[in-house]
């Protein structure tokens, strides 16, 4: 039997799994990773993105975001058969919960879970979300799979007077024809939804997390670098409360030591892999 295979057993016997998953799994849609050599942060200041040049300088901000956000949604980009295989994980009953650091909306997607997506026509979002999980920006269903959307959804923006939720598109339009930087209806000015550096992730969302991570029985960490807080974290706090704990990353990460499975192998082999030994106890 080999690791995978055994990774499986796990799961199947477990009563909690939780993923938690990185620019890694979207890197085969397409979408840029952040570090490495082609990593986002080679080519763009990552300084220039946080919290406080937002409040202090948001037209500067939202001037370098167009570029960022041109860079980061070159195209519309597709679920990949690792996100399809997570979901479908998920669906067959394995999955307690996908915590993403990613904010492209792709895991919903996967889902078919329109809900937790921007609405086409560019009118508030609608979603039907209970107001904490609304204001945590996190929380959406995937089915019976909880997703929790650690840094938010780069595809919307939020007034941060009224509150207000928009597809991103629109508004990132309006900002390159010169509206610097955009705001609502209300008067306030818009922010990407997403947490910025320097920003604090809401607390409820990251006391969900980690007691997910504690829950577990499975932890598995796919296609980070887990080197930002809370990746960093959470994978040891799964394991110092007895989750077996997988990794499945191109390249080595920090907490490798702490893994009892490591794949340094692509996400789209690995997972439809899983999927199928899932299948075929
Ligand atoms: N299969 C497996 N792993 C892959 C693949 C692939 N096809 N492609 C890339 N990877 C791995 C890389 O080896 C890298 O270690 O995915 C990892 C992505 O790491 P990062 O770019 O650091 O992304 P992530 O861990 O999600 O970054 C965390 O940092 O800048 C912030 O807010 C940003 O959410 C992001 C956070």
């Amino acid at each position: 039997m080999d690791d995978l295979e055994s990774l499986a057993d796990e799961i199947r016997s477990a009563d909690t799994v939780v993923a938690f998953t990185g620019a890694g799994i979207s890197a085969p849609s397409g979408v840029p990773t952040f570090r490495g050599d082609d990593g986002v942060w080679e080519k763009f200041d990552e300084g220039q993105f946080t919290y406080g040049r937002f409040r202090s300088d948001p037209e500067g901000f939202w001037d370098d975001r167009v570029d960022l956000q041109r860079e980061l949604f070159a195209e519309e980009y597709q679920p990949n058969a690792a996100h399809d295989a997570l979901a479908a994980i998920g669906r067959d009953g394995h999955l307690e919960a996908i915590l993403t650091q990613n904010t492209d909306g792709l895991h919903a997607k996967a889902a078919d879970e329109t809900a937790a997506g921007p609405s086409e026509n560019g009118d508030e979002t609608g979603d039907d979300r209970t107001d904490e999980a609304a204001e945590a920006n996190a929380e959406t269903a995937a089915d019976d799979t909880t997703l929790l959307e650690l840094h938010g959804n780069a595809r919307r923006v939020r007034c941060t007077d009224c509150g207000r939720r928009r597809d991103a598109d629109p508004i990132f339009d309006r900002a390159a024809e010169g509206e610097l930087p955009p705001t609502c209806d209300c008067g306030g000015v818009f922010k990407p939804d997403v947490v910025l550096f320097g920003e604090q992730l809401p607390g409820a969302v990251i006391q969900r997390a980690r007691s997910l991570a504690r829950e577990s029985d499975v932890f598995l960490a796919i296609g980070s670098s887990l080197v930002v807080e809370p990746a960093a974290s959470l994978p040891r706090q799964a394991a110092s409360t007895g989750a077996t704990v997988g990794i499945v990353n191109l390249e080595s990460t920090p907490v490798d030591d702490a893994a009892d499975v490591v794949r340094r192998e692509d996400v789209t082999e690995v997972l439809p892999r899983l999927r199928e030994l899932l299948e075929t106890p």
